[in-house]
């Protein structure tokens, strides 16, 4: 099958996307310099799996120690987890959010041309849809600008993508734009847990279950929304990684730069979650309504029809399991 380096695979999306990597019969290398993740995700990752991961503690932007890996492995693709990924600290630290996020990138390019290795498959995010299309967003929305740096370093490194692809007709990439990834694997061993206060929902609602925050702040109940609060396409974590192993298999067999949506192409509101997380949990989840959070839209949701038909692709998980997911995971921290 081949050996695919997965850098950031100790993360949330990278460490679920090693487990269906290898599930499909490949076998990984993890590079991750354990910055937003622990230690403990590469032995979890052998336990799902029962086959054996090569890591590397590395930082990607490290040339040499990138070089080192190469030699020390036949790498047929990349997937780049790796990076910087919260949004209102990359408008507090901009040049921290350009420097981290393009220099990896950056690197593990170079290191790949050196190495003639052809095949990558990009993280990218919905945040590079601009708010001023319609729903839902199509690959061939608009490039009407970004929100805030994190979304402008997707947009930059997506665009030295296409002219790597145009310089090398050999390159294969794929530009993969996650909606919004929650849940956790069924296992309960690998999961999103982010350090300090969380920036995003589920993570939040599922500390509020635990007892550890008190209750939801809810950004704003006054958009045009069935119920006011903001509307996301929320996909499950595994279906998410099951998308990359459709994409490692379309890049075998096309050359060129292609770009998909990884979304469920289902909206619900933040409302609409905190109903589903308390019904099939059983718990309760208190809630105040906020002001509106700085540089959010109202909706946001994707049209899958790209990876469906392209990469024969579709999630299979609904809002439900995402719910039970994420709660069996934080049960177990
Ligand atoms: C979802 C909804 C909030 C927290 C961001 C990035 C995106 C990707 C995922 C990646 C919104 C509301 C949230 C809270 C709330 N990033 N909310 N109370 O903003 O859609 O996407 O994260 O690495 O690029 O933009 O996700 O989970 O933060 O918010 O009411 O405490 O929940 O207003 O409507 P978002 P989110």
């Amino acid at each position: 099958m081949g050996k695919i380096l997965l850098t950031g695979g100790t993360g949330f999306i990278g460490s679920h996307t090693a487990v269906k990597v290898i599930e499909s019969g490949y076998d990984v290398v993890i590079a991750d310099d354990l910055s937003n993740s622990d230690a403990s995700v590469k032995g979890r990752i052998e336990r799902i799996t029962g086959k054996g991961v090569s890591f590397y503690q590395v930082d990607v932007a490290d040339s040499a120690a990138m070089e080192e890996i190469f030699d020390a492995h036949e790498i047929d693709a990349v997937i780049h987890f790796a990076g910087y990924k919260a949004v209102g600290e990359s408008v507090v630290r901009p040049l921290a959010y350009y420097r981290n996020n393009l220099d990896t990138a950056l690197t593990l390019l170079e290191t790949m041309q050196r190495h003639g290795c052809k095949s990558f498959i990009f993280s990218s995010s919905a945040t590079v849809y601009s708010p001023a299309n319609d729903v839902p967003f199509t690959e061939e929305s608009e490039d009407l600008g970004c929100t805030n740096p994190y979304g402008w370093t997707k947009f930059m490194i997506e665009q030295i993508l296409k002219d790597v692809c145009k310089a090398d007709p050999e390159m294969s990439v794929v530009l993969l734009r996650y909606f919004n990834p929650i849940g956790a694997h069924a296992s309960g061993l690998i999961g999103e847990n982010p350090s300090g206060v969380p920036n995003n929902l589920m993570p939040y609602i599922t500390q509020v279950a635990q007892g550890i925050r008190p209750h939801l702040n809810v950004f704003g109940d006054d958009y045009p929304t069935h119920d006011g609060t903001g509307v996301r396409d929320y996909i499950h974590v595994v279906d998410l990684a099951a998308g990359h192993v459709a994409a490692l298999e379309y890049c075998t067999a096309h050359k060129g730069c292609e770009v998909f949506n990884l979304g469920t192409g289902q909206g619900y509101s933040v409302l609409d979650l905190v109903k589903t997380f308390e019904r099939v949990n059983g718990v309760e989840i208190p809630y105040e309504i906020t002001d509106r959070r700085a540089g959010d839209i109202a909706v946001s949701y994707a049209d899958v029809s790209k990876a469906r038909e392209v990469l024969g692709w579709k999630a299979e998980k609904g809002i439900e399991d995402m719910c039970r997911d994420a709660w069996r995971w934080q049960q177990s921290l």
